[in-house]
């Protein structure tokens, strides 16, 4: 690999690296659009033609994440590979990596995260505190019962943001259990959740950047905002910290680690998940860290030192999704009077299409008060409106 063998005088081609990242969606967007600015080219391989992060980074594979051949050329063409999304197929991965390609984070350990149950082992063996759980591979009214309720249902594999996750609080919910291989687990009564980004090179340093709190709308698992700093008591914030920075080092982890977790009312923390990429929960850090979580990703994957994570100001953070009703090519509603107010920043991420609850955009609020930054972004959320040019 040219970036390591002449990294030693500190004297670098360009580019810097040829980044290979799986999935090109907005958390590749983001990533190929930091590449650029530290002097790394990307290709992207996707099977959508053109896709967000494909658009920006000029250089597409077209095929499917499950595809060898199309993961062989991707190594072929790269000098680290990574990902934005877990759905990969990790034989492939293992493969390449064996015969020399760098990829980070280490496929067996994606292959480790992306199935629900193993991660949730891998915690436990660790001693990483979460959710009391047992296997479910073929869920049953009498397994949910003996368990007991209230429980939460994961699928092992595939879900994301919250679709694969079933909230029961009765035996009466087992009829919207989902068919499929799960894990069951304790319902925790959180008071809050956090989510704690950490990134960790390939000399074992870190990173970890300050807590955020992840608001979900009553009722639904659909986070509705985030807010940094997680408005909680100073030692919360560093138990949380310690937790996050743990959990990455027991998984020796390199790259960056978004760590989610519950806050009880008794003041303990629980790590929910582990998703071993750049997170939702870190796109705030585009604009209120020294260093955002996108550049600190590739910095660890291409061996280079590890940025500052500091806050540089307070922030609130709210996704665009497509408003239900609506397909089609996207239209934006209330832009330009959100755009008028200030410390807000506005990402739209290329989708071609809307769909209702689809992951749009998001939109950044800077400002030195915390509370402040979250009334200006619950007044986006009133202006902005993604709709589609087809009604359903
Ligand atoms: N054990 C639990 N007790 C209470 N609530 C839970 C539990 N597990 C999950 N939830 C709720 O469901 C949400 C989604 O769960 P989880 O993060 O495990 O799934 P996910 O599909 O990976 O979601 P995402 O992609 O949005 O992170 C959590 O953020 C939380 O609000
Ligand atoms: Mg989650």
């Amino acid at each position: 690999m040219p970036m390591s063998s002449i990294s030693g005088n500190d004297s670098y081609p360009y580019p810097v690296a040829r980044i290979g990242i799986i999935g090109g969606g907005q958390l590749g967007r983001m990533m190929v659009k930091a590449a650029k600015r530290i002097g790394c080219t990307c290709v992207v391989l996707d099977p959508l033609r053109n896709s967000p992060a494909g658009q920006v980074s000029g250089h597409q594979i077209v095929g499917d994440y499950h595809d060898p051949g199309a993961l062989r050329e991707l190594a072929a063409a790269s000098d680290v590979v990574t990902f934005d999304i877990e759905d990969i197929d990790t034989a492939t991965l293992i493969e390449l990596s064996r015969a020399g390609h760098a990829i980070f984070p280490c496929p067996g350990l994606l292959a480790d995260i992306q199935d629900k149950l193993r991660q949730k082992d891998v915690l436990a063996e660790a001693g990483i505190p979460s959710a009391e759980y047992v296997a479910a591979d073929a869920p049953t009214a009498e397994a949910f019962a003996a368990f007991g309720y209230p429980l939460v249902q994961k699928a092992r594999r595939g879900g994301y943001d919250g679709r694969g996750v079933q909230i029961m609080h009765t035996p009466a919910d087992f009829a919207r259990h989902l068919p499929v291989p799960s894990l069951i687990e304790r319902f925790i009564p959180a008071e809050k959740e956090l989510a704690v980004m950490v990134a960790r090179g390939q000399d074992g340093q870190t990173r970890c950047y300050p807590p955020v709190e992840m608001c979900f709308r009553k009722g639904e698992n659909i986070l509705d905002m985030l807010l940094v700093p997680a408005r909680v008591p100073e030692q919360t914030a560093a138990a949380a910290r310690r937790l996050a920075i743990e959990t990455v080092e027991a998984l020796a982890g390199v790259g960056i680690f978004g760590i989610e977790m519950f806050l009880t009312a008794d003041g303990s923390l629980l790590v929910n998940e582990v998703a071993p990429r750049t997170h939702n929960s870190g796109h705030y850090t585009i604009e209120a860290c020294v260093t955002d979580q996108f550049e600190q990703h590739l910095r660890a994957i291409t061996g280079l030192p590890l940025g500052a994570p500091d806050l540089l100001t307070p922030a609130a953070m709210i996704n665009l999704l497509g408003e239900p009703g609506y397909n089609g090519r996207p239209v934006i509603r209330g832009l330009r009077a959100a755009l008028a107010i200030p410390g807000v920043s506005v990402h739209l991420y290329g989708k071609a299409t809307t769909r209702a609850h689809r992951k749009m955009g998001h939109v950044t609020v800077l400002d030195q008060d915390v509370e402040r930054a979250r009334e200006k972004a619950e007044r986006v959320r009133a202006l902005i409106r993604i709709i589609g040019e087809e009604k359903e």
